[in-house]
Parts: structure tokens; C-alpha cells; sequence
């Protein structure tokens, strides 16, 4: 609209102006009438067209140069908005739950605990995003909506996937990770939040859930080498912590359960999502690119999800006995800038190298038990794995690396003192083939 108006301005004053030089020519001839010959009025006239054109030329030159102004600096303006990310506020950043619901109507327990401990609705919108087309649970969300303005979205596919015998078995874990791309395409697409936090409908969380991805998020926003923060520690159960719930560390290993995320992984993600087994998919280094976490020493989510698609075996082993952080740690008061790349890893290097080292057999013994912190080292996988089990930690890999591990180290409390599993000083980087 605005182009179309300045054409036909250029084009009234155009002809405004060939006007304005005929009349001119006109009235100045009636002068020159009987004085000089026909021949030198012919000439005169000859002239004044000669110049007449060569002016008009110098016009539309003129026109055509402002035009290509105009369309260099329109096509400008494109490539800026594609390229330069809109500054975020990290202060006022809204942070959208999304909550990942199939067919459980327990989901309200989650919901119960989300509403509990909100400090603010507008900073934390509830989107619970229903897969799984399961009538009793999508009434159980409704009166959430009704009652506290929680947003219900569902998933419009909720067709069984066609799979090869083996793979039929995995049937679940194809279905949410459909579920996962879609919620999430809706959250940053439909939506249009800079960030996410995402739970599961089997969660519990703790008091200072929100203060605690309040207070990181600028961290995660400034520091490129993290893609996100999780509520959760793989060796959290209740002997394995601190009792120190301020404690925040860097980790190698994607924890998930309870994560946040900014659009620009999901950007990243969203288009190449895989069909099935997301979270495995996530810790491959094709996708994690070396990239880190921020997890918390005392968890800030639980599972009471016995039944789930990965079967509850791993529930009655490890999950129940998670230990739920009950304090709330007023985080966003605190300075976390320690943990970014450059002071974290000065700072995490040198403790380790520091720390006494000793034997797996004599911090069992109780050698140095006076002691605070202890090192123990692995140099081979079945090394890893052997002082995992006697210690009673995690002792699986994915992508090469260790639960929890930050730079090959796993830190965790052992009969009430602190112990680093650490590779020797040498370490070249975690092993891909390491399962
Ligand atoms: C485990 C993980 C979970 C991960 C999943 C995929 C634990 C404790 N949980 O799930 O974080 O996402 O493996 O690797 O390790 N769901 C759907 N559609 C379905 C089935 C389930 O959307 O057809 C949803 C559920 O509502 C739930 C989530 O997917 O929010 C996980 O399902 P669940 O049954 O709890 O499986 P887990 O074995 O716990
Ligand atoms: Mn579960």
C-alpha cells in the first residue's frame, strides 16, 4: 500500500513537471513571434526538446536509484528480523508448564502440587497437553481448567503406530515421543513461549520448584555450553545427598524428568525429533553437542508413576527411593553465576585434583573417614562399573557417559562423606562405545 502511493506521487510530479516545462516553452515563443525566422524558432524549439529529454532521462534515473534504495533496505529489514533474536527480558520471561498427560486420572495429584507451590500464574502458565484421547482423564483436567484457568490441550493423533513385530513392543515409546514433538511444536510454535519447563503427569515437585528454574534461567539463557536445567539427579536417593539443598552442580548427562529448555534447542530439535526413545536420542552427541545441564544435589521432582511405558521395574529398584527436597531454597536471591562454564570448571577441576585420592576397598573400609571428600578413580569401563555397584550408584552409560558425570566425574555422598568418581588427570573425553 505504502509503494503503491509513493509511485503515484512520483508520477503526478512527473507529469506536473513535463506540464509546468510545455507551458513555459509555449508562453516564451508567443514573445519571440515576428522577430527572427521560422527556421530560428524551429531551432530554438529543437533545443529546448534536446534538453527537455535529457533532464527527463536524468529523472527517471533519479527514480530507478530510489527504488533500489528502497527495496535493498526493505530486503534489509528481512534478513535482520530472521538473524537477530529478539532480546529476552530474563526477568520478566514467562515460564509455561507443560504437562504431559495420556490416561492416568492421577494426573491431578501433579496438578494439585503445580497449583500448590505457584507463586504466580502469569509467570508460570499451566499447559497440560493430553495424549491418548482417555475420556475419565480429560475430565479430571477439565475441572482444573474450570476452577484454576489451567490450558488443556489435546493431542489431535492418537492412532496406534504401525510397527514391525520386534519393535511392536516399543509401541509406547513411539507414541510419546509423537506426543512430545507435537506439545512442544504447540508451546513454541502455537504459542510462541521463549522457554519451557516440561512434566510428566506421574511428578511430584518440590516447594521451591518454580524459585529454583526462575533463578537458572538466566544462566541457561547467557551460557551457550548449557541446553538445560533439570529437577533431577539420577543418584538421588536419601543416602546418596547432602543434606545441603543450595547445592547446584553441571552435568554432562541429560537427567530430563522435570527440564527446562529454550526455544532455540528447540529449533534445533523439533525439526530432526526421532520417532521413539527421545530421551536416549537427547544424550547422543549428535544432539547434545557437548553440551551440559544444571541438576540439583537434592531432587526437586519424584516419580510416583510405578506403572509407566519403560514398566516399573526400574520404579521398585531405584525411583521410589528418590529423596524429594522439602526446603525452599530461595534461589533467585542467590548469585548462580558460578555456574557457567569458565568459573564452574576452574573451580570443579581443582577440587577434584585436590581431593585426596584412595581406593574403592579402603573408602568402604572407612580409611580417612575423617576426612570431608575423597577421590576414587576408574580408568575402564569395567572399572566404573565395579565401584558403581559397591557404592551403590548408578552404573550405566549413555552416549559414553555416566549418569550425573560432569567432565567424567561423578560426585556423590558415600556413608556421609563426599566422593568424586573421577577419570585419571589424563581423561581424553567420555567414550561413545562405553554401555
Ligand atoms: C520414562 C521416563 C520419561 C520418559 C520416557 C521416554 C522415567 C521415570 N520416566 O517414562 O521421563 O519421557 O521414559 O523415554 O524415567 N505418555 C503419552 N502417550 C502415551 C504414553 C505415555 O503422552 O501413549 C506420557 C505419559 O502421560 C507421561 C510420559 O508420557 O507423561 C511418560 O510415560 P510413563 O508411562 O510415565 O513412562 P515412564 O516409563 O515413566
Ligand atoms: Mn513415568
Amino acid at each position: 500500500m505504502r509503494r503503491k502511493h509513493l509511485v503515484a506521487i512520483v508520477v503526478v510530479i512527473f507529469l506536473t513537471w513535463n506540464l509546468l516545462m510545455y507551458y513555459m516553452l509555449v508562453s516564451k515563443n508567443p514573445g519571440k513571434t515576428g522577430s527572427g525566422s521560422v527556421e530560428d524558432q524551429l531551432r530554438g524549439l529543437q533545443g529546448d526538446i534536446h534538453r527537455q529529454l535529457s533532464q527527463n532521462s536524468e529523472l527517471l534515473q533519479q527514480l530507478r536509484k530510489f527504488r533500489e534504495q528502497k527495496l535493498a533496505e526493505k530486503l534489509d529489514r528481512e534478513i535482520h528480523k530472521t538473524t537477530t533474536p529478539v532480546p529476552l527480558n530474563v526477568d520478566k520471561i514467562i515460564l509455561p508448564i507443560l504437562l504431559i498427560a495420556c490416561d492416568r486420572t492421577t494426573v491431578s495429584r501433579s496438578l494439585d502440587l503445580l497449583l500448590k507451590y505457584r507463586p504466580n500464574k502469569d509467570k508460570f502458565p499451566i499447559i497440560v497437553s493430553q495424549d491418548c484421547g482417555h475420556k475419565p482423564t480429560a475430565d479430571v483436567i477439565q475441572r482444573y481448567v474450570v476452577d484454576h484457568g489451567v490450558q488443556h490441550i489435546k493431542h489431535p493423533n492418537t492412532s496406534d503406530i504401525h510397527l514391525p513385530w520386534p519393535q511392536k513392543k516399543f509401541q509406547g515409546y513411539y507414541k510419546l515421543s509423537r506426543h512430545y514433538k507435537w506439545a512442544l511444536n504447540q508451546v513454541f510454535h502455537t504459542y510462541n513461549h521463549s522457554a519451557v519447563i516440561i512434566v510428566e503427569d506421574d511428578l511430584d515437585i518440590s516447594p521451591d520448584f518454580y524459585e529454583y528454574f526462575s533463578a537458572t534461567f538466566p544462566i541457561l539463557h547467557q551460557d551457550p555450553s548449557l541446553w538445560c536445567v533439570s529437577a533431577w539427579n539420577d543418584n538421588g536417593k536419601v543416602e546418596m545427598v547432602s543434606d545441603d539443598a543450595e547445592l547446584l552442580y553441571r552435568t554432562d548427562f541429560f537427567p530430563g524428568l522435570g527440564w527446562m529448555m529454550e526455544k532455540s534447542t528447540w529449533l534445533e530439535l523439533g525439526p530432526k525429533w526421532p520417532n521413539a526413545f527421545w530421551d536416549d536420542w537427547m544424550r547422543h552427541p549428535d544432539q547434545r553437542k557437548g553440551r551440559a545441564c544444571i541438576r540439583p544435589e537434592i531432587c526437586r521432582t519424584s516419580t510416583f508413576g510405578k506403572k509407566g511405558v519403560s514398566k516399573g521395574l526400574f520404579y521398585e529398584k531405584h525411583l521410589k527411593f528418590i529423596k524429594l527436597n522439602n526446603k525452599f531454597v530461595p534461589f533467585t536471591k542467590k548469585d548462580l553465576t558460578y555456574l557457567m562454564k569458565d568459573k564452574y570448571d576452574a573451580y570443579f577441576t581443582k577440587l577434584v585434583k585436590e581431593t585426596p585420592e584412595v581406593t574403592v576397598a579402603e573408602a568402604m573400609a572407612g580409611h580417612k573417614s575423617n576426612l570431608k571428600a575423597l577421590k576414587i578413580l576408574y580408568s575402564t569401563k569395567e572399572e566404573f562399573k565395579s565401584t558403581a555397584k559397591k557404592l551403590g550408584i548408578m552404573d550405566d552409560f549413555k552416549a559414553g557417559v555416566p549418569r550425573v558425570a560432569y567432565n567424567g566425574v561423578v560426585s556423590f555422598m558415600y556413608r556421609g562423606q563426599r566422593i568424586y568418581l573421577s577419570p585419571p588427570p589424563n581423561w581424553k573425553g567420555y567414550d561413545p562405545k562405553w554401555s
